[in-house]
């Protein structure tokens, strides 16, 4: 495969890692549509993957990055943390299923995928153990999902590695704004999932208006909010044309009155779990 060139725009973190801007999340794309998708997706230009633990395809993801021809060190990788594996003694053992089902020498970006405040294990000492991984030699960077400005609160006075990210819902029912206003005085990139909120946007009367204006589609018009919100953002899609739709971001702009607009439907209306309150680990 011929590596494109890219004008997604890269995010320094706080170890200095680049990881781009735009990337391609592959929850609920089932195993056997998984390969594909993400060589699409790596056809179409996207150099950053989205994965888990619990998505359940590591390994289709792992396979199309060795397929695809492209130099690993040109592709960025985020793997998650599964609920189960909190115990600290068992975060080793995760991240080396995460590393042997991936199968690509190492893995970019690992998070710790919801915070679970309310079971028996304290997400402080998970952290503590994540931090540990990074002395292994096939992890570039660790980070955390789902965590509430409490939660970092804690993980930051503790730990001795601040977050390179923070991975939460955020879109433009739900914008987050004292959360990211907290990650970014602590250096903390944030990474925005579900950006289109799971497709819903399409039907927005507000969003619609100003994509014909602009002449793009809805989608296009929220992903590039996030993208001049700065946020990391990572659309899934099993379709070519959304995928190839959903990268093309960057030869137009929002002006502040649009900006505005979009930020303005925020109604804190969630598509997924509380963090407060999600508990659900699996046996
Ligand atoms: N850390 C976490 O707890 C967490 C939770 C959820 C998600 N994530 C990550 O974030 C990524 C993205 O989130 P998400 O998959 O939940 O939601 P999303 O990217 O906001 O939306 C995906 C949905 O929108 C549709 N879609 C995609 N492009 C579209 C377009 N251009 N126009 C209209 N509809 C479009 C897709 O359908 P088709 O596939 O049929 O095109 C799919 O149903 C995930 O894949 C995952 O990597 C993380």
């Amino acid at each position: 495969m011929s590596t494109p060139v890219s004008n997604v725009p890269l995010v320094t973190l706080n170890n200095g890692v680049e990881i781009p801007q735009l990337g391609f999340g592959v929850f609920q794309v089932p195993p056997a549509e998984t390969r594909q998708a993400t060589l699409t997706a790596l056809e179409v230009g996207y150099r950053h993957i989205d994965t888990a633990e619990m998505y359940g395809n590591e390994a289709e993801v792992g396979e199309a990055v060795r397929e695809s021809g492209i130099e690993r060190s040109d592709i960025f990788v985020t793997s998650k943390l599964n609920n189960g594996f909190h115990d600290p003694d068992k975060v080793p053992e995760a991240f080396a299923g995460t590393l042997k089902a991936l199968d690509i020498e190492y893995v970019d970006l690992f998070l710790i995928h919801w915070p679970l405040p309310t079971i028996d294990v304290d997400y402080v000492d998970t952290w503590k153990a994540m931090e540990g991984l990074l002395d292994g030699g096939h992890l570039r960077a660790i980070g955390v999902s789902n965590f509430q400005i409490s939660h970092l609160e804690r993980v930051i006075a503790a730990g001795s590695v601040v977050p390179a990210v923070n991975q939460s819902e955020i879109h433009p029912y739900l914008t987050q704004d004292p959360l990211r206003e907290f990650d970014r005085s602590q250096g903390i990139a944030t990474e925005a999932w579900s950006p289109i909120a799971r497709g819903k946007v399409a039907d927005d009367p507000a969003i619609k208006a100003i994509a014909a204006k602009v002449g793009r589609t809805p989608a296009q018009v929220v992903l590039r909010w996030h993208i001049q919100r700065g946020e990391i953002v990572f659309p899934k899609s099993v379709h070519r044309s959304r995928v190839e739709e959903n990268f093309a971001l960057f030869d137009f702009e929002l002006h502040d009155e649009q900006m505005a607009a979009i930020s303005a439907l925020n109604r804190n209306e969630r598509t997924g779990p509380d963090p407060d309150t999600f508990a659900h680990v699996p046996k």
